[in-house]
């Protein structure tokens, strides 16, 4: 049937998780485990953040979807419909067809379950099946072993490095350029 083959082939489904839009109702979800000190220095946010500041988090990635310069998404579990974290495709640039990837579960109890890899397959559909991108670009510290990863096993490649670019915890940490052109991304 036409339409078993359109869930099938849907970007946005993976085995085990879905994405879908960030709804403002999400926020009590985000807010237990945004502040967990893993969960943010992943993302470079070093300062715990209130509820305020990620309402308007919410409010930007919706603005920022209307106008087409990225997309945001929530990651949520099928079975529990349970929420799990964001990922997006941000700084869309048209001229070039390129965009900067992000991804975060929240708790990390939920690292190594595979969420993250399904995510970020789906995000790599998203961007060059969807949204016709030329060049998927991300930055990693060079300490997130598990994040680089799951990257290169999706066919991102190391491509530079940003020396001691980032102070984290009292100490300087090189940050990884990390990219995937559309020739090398795997559609299968
Ligand atoms: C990075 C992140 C998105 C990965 O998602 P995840 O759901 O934990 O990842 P998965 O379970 O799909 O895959 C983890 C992989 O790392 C591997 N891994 C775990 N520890 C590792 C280590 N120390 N070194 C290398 N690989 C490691 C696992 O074996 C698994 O690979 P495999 O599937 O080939 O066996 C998640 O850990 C996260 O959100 N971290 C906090 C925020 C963050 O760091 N974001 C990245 C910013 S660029």
């Amino acid at each position: 049937m036409m339409d078993d083959l359109i869930a099938k082939k849907s970007p946005f489904i993976g085995e085990k998780i879905i994405l879908r839009a960030i709804e403002r109702d999400d926020i009590d979800s985000i807010m237990e485990y945004w502040n967990t000190y893993e969960t943010r220095v992943g993302k470079g946010k070093f300062i715990p953040e209130s509820r305020k500041q990620r309402e308007e988090w919410i409010e930007k990635t919706t603005k920022d979807a209307k106008q087409g310069k990225g997309f945001t998404f929530a990651i949520i579990e099928k079975l529990s419909d349970q929420f799990l974290g964001a990922c997006s495709l941000k700084r869309i640039n048209a001229v070039n067809r390129g965009a900067f990837l992000s991804i975060s579960i929240y708790n990390p109890e939920n690292h190594d379950k595979g969420y993250g890899t399904e995510a970020v397959k789906c995000l790599l559909r998203i961007g060059f099946d969807i949204l016709n991108l030329h060049r998927i670009e991300l930055h990693v510290y060079e300490f997130l072993e598990s994040a680089i990863h799951v990257y290169e096993k999706l066919g991102f490649k190391k491509t530079g490095v940003r020396r001691e670019a980032s102070f984290i915890a009292g100490e300087y940490r090189n940050d990884l350029i990390m990219d995937i052109l559309e020739t090398e991304y795997n559609k299968k």
